[in-house]
């Protein structure tokens, strides 16, 4: 056997006999890489004379070919058995018991703000929002509070200590009224929104925490009036509540930005020393619950919002989400609503798998 001929059968049994293709991959460089024994070889053409050339060169380039052939070939049956071994490993059992059921529940916040939503996109409402972080001129004065407003103090504002470049004092907004402004500047005439979202004011006990939920309602279009509110309000509170015995009661009242206001109260009875919303709140042992500020909304309102308030006029609402959440699925501290603790999330969360849905009922199935 010539020296060509020894050094192929060992290149060629050697890589027959590669376990891996990092052995393989070591192989190759042995032989074909740069400083290769073939890549060598194949150096030496250029030195030989024509006629050595002549009887060496396909000599030598067979070498190479039938080298890199075998590389590929045992490549392929190497990565067909690690393909094998890696679809063994993985199989799956599905005699296993099903992993874990997921932890994380949905707070009744989300759940009666994903209701509402529901409702009232079934009335024609779509969801609108603003920041949390307003400008006084958002927040009070386009609703109407002037700066010596007394409802200003009322509201027991977080203020930050910067302006921004129009000179505005900014705050964290203490309702969601500042979206009925960016929405009507914004989108023009007519409107329907909801718009969900934290509000904030320095205020905390049993039933305020400096920060909680409001959902604002406003509709713009012509020839609107009480009965438009007062038909939303009640079909939007059966509705949520799921009770069609639901009784409203409105009374006059005082906002900056809406003529007139309306207080709505909701009529509830004692159920064996609970009170449960439903029926005549005047009926014997029954009595009425202060729900929510509505009204038609100021002409000033409209005007400083960049609308013909003689061609434009609407009504609009103000509701706390969680006391919402509170009636509707009983707790009674609403600082537990923000403690994180996990045994009452356990007990008064949602399962996210429960997307409320008007044919089901939005109620939950806690
Ligand atoms: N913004 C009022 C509040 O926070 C509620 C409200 C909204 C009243 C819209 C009337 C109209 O108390």
């Amino acid at each position: 056997m010539t020296d060509l001929e020894h050094l192929k059968t060992d290149a060629l049994t050697r890589i027959e006999n590669a376990p891996d293709a990092a052995a393989l991959e070591a192989l190759r460089i042995e032989f074909l890489g740069k400083q290769g024994s073939i890549s060598g070889l194949m150096k030496t053409l250029g030195k030989m004379t024509p006629e050595e050339r002549q009887i060496q060169g396909p000599l030598l380039n067979g070498l190479r070919t039938e080298t890199a052939d075998a590389i590929a070939a045992r490549k392929a049956v190497i990565e067909d058995a690690e393909l094998e071994a890696r679809l063994a490993t993985e199989s799956l059992d599905l005699t296993l018991p099903a992993p874990e059921a997921p932890k994380g529940s949905v707070h009744p916040v989300s759940q009666v703000m994903d209701e509402l939503a529901e409702i009232f996109a079934d009335l024609g409402f779509s969801v609108a929002t603003g920041p949390e972080i307003e400008d006084e001129w958002h927040n009070f004065t386009a609703l109407n509070m002037a700066e010596t407003h007394p409802a200003r103090a009322m509201h027991d504002t977080f203020y930050f200590p910067d302006v921004d470049s129009d000179g505005r004092r900014m705050l964290l907004r203490t309702h969601t009224s500042p979206v009925q402004i960016r929405s009507m500047v914004k989108q023009g005439a007519p409107i329907r929104i909801i718009a969900p979202g934290r509000v904030y004011r320095s205020d905390s006990d049993a039933t305020h925490t400096p920060m909680f939920h409001q959902v604002e309602g406003l509709v713009i279009d012509r020839d609107i009036h009480l009965g438009h509110l007062k038909w939303t309000l009640e079909t939007f509170l059966k509705a949520f509540f799921e009770r069609e015995d639901i009784v409203l009661r409105l009374r006059p009242s005082y906002f900056p930005f809406t003529e007139p206001s309306v207080e709505v109260d909701v009529g509830w009875q004692d159920v064996n020393g609970r009170r449960v919303l439903g029926g005549d709140g005047d009926a014997p042992g029954h009595g009425w619950m202060e729900l929510l500020g509505s009204g038609m909304v100021n002409a000033r309102v409209i005007e400083f919002a960049g609308l013909d308030a003689q061609e434009w006029q609407g009504f609009a609402f103000g509701v706390g989400v969680d006391r919402l959440a509170m009636l509707k699925y009983g707790m009674d501290d609403l600082r537990a609503f923000f403690d994180g603790d996990q045994r009452w999330l356990d007990h008064y969360g949602f399962s996210p798998f429960d997307q409320p849905t008007l044919s089901a009922g939005v109620g939950a199935k806690a």
